[in-house]
């Protein structure tokens, strides 16, 4: 009986640049300076450069960075967003944030990221923007979806919470559509020790809006203030923290793409479907998403051999009792709802030892 492998175990991340980080985190006790800082300041940077894009607005949360963008965008209430419903709450809670109406589409049956004649489908005269999630960190299909956006005059919004890195015919993640929006929650493969989220774009005018936006709807240096802004800062302690990460984020992703190339050889003819990465599409691998149609009993023979998994997600939104009211029609969103059902993420993080990848690939493989 080999030893468990833990779903994730944020510690070893730590561990491995434990005396940089140290070191960052002393730096700003000494500056005394701990709101929007220099550390905000080249985090920002140094995170436009990594996303190529030609702005970036730290801001307090992944969700705070979809509903500021979508209010520097001038969308709220009476408009409608469309998006999908199987990525969790966040990008919904967002969207009813900025006072907007989700409307969800159906995703792609490959990479379960929205599907764009489904989003066709569902815009009306209220549409205002596309809503994009980069799903377990593979983007959706950016070439379809700008196209749409532009003939139909729509804000395209990328929700990259999960995809930090990853690439649409070489175009970074964040960097296509209007704004590109990250979170740094601690899972994340770049992840703060607390709350932190950032906006990239390339318009100028809206990278002035957000970081209005952010605090308090002041514009500099006249100290007038716009409506609907607030405090929604990314800090210098979490901005410090990132840049030492964001110089590991390209060999950390490296080493997940490596793992799930090792997944991927090893599970080749079992009967489950595999991520589907492709030339056009750089996976970064923040979840290596299995689908099953025995998902339940496979989970369950995946624990007793030690190995922890999660699901990604266990009900499509419209199945959340808050948010019924936003249920399509019967049946529309097919796809969806089959991959709910189906879908089991497997334990997949830069830190896993090639004895544990071997643990899961001995598991999975008795378990099929
Ligand atoms: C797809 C998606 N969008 C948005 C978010 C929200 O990010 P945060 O938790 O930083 O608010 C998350 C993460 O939690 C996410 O996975």
């Amino acid at each position: 009986m080999s030893a468990g492998v833990p779903f994730l175990d944020l510690r070893r991340q730590q561990e491995a640049v434990r005396p940089e980080i140290e070191r960052a985190l002393a730096a700003v006790l000494d500056a005394g300076h701990y709101i929007l800082g220099g550390e905000v300041a080249a985090f920002e940077a140094e995170f436009a450069a990594f996303a190529g894009a030609r702005f970036a607005v730290g801001v307090a949360s992944g969700t705070d960075a979809l509903e500021l963008s979508l209010i520097a965008c001038g969308i709220g209430r009476g408009d409608e967003v469309v998006t999908v419903a199987n990525a969790g709450a966040p990008t919904i809670c967002a969207i009813l944030a900025a006072g907007a109406t989700p409307v969800l589409a159906d995703v792609d049956p490959v990479t379960l990221t929205l599907d764009p004649a489904s989003a066709e489908a569902c815009i009306t005269p209220r549409t205002r923007a596309l809503l994009p999630v980069h799903l377990y960190g593979q983007c959706a299909d950016m070439a379809a979806l700008a196209a749409l956006a532009t003939t139909r005059g729509l804000r395209l919004i990328e929700d990259c919470a999960q995809a930090h890195g990853a690439r649409f015919r070489g175009a970074s993640a964040g960097s296509i559509g209007d704004t590109g929006c990250f979170s740094f929650y601690p899972t994340k493969n770049l992840g703060a020790i607390g709350d932190g989220g950032l906006v990239v774009t390339n318009d100028e005018a809206l990278a002035a809006s957000l970081r209005e936006l952010r605090m308090y709807g002041e514009s500099a240096p006249r100290h007038t203030t716009r409506p609907r802004g607030r405090n929604s800062r990314l800090d210098e302690m979490q901005a410090a923290l990132l840049r030492v990460k964001l110089r590991r984020l390209a060999a950390w992703n490296e080493r997940r793409r490596a793992i799930a190339d090792a997944y991927g050889a090893a599970f080749a003819g079992l009967p489950l479907t595999l991520p589907a990465p492709n030339r056009e599409r750089e996976h970064v691998y923040h979840l290596y998403v299995v689908r099953s149609s025995g998902r339940d009993a496979l989970r369950a023979r995946l624990r007793e051999r030690g190995v922890d998994t999660l699901i990604h997600y266990e009900r499509p939104v419209h199945r959340h009792e808050a948010f019924r009211g936003l249920d399509p029609a019967p049946r529309a969103l097919s796809v969806s709802e089959r991959a709910a059902a189906e879908v089991l993420s497997l334990p997949l993080y830069p830190e896993l030892s090639d004895a544990e990848v071997d643990t899961v690939i001995r598991a999975v493989r008795e378990a099929c």
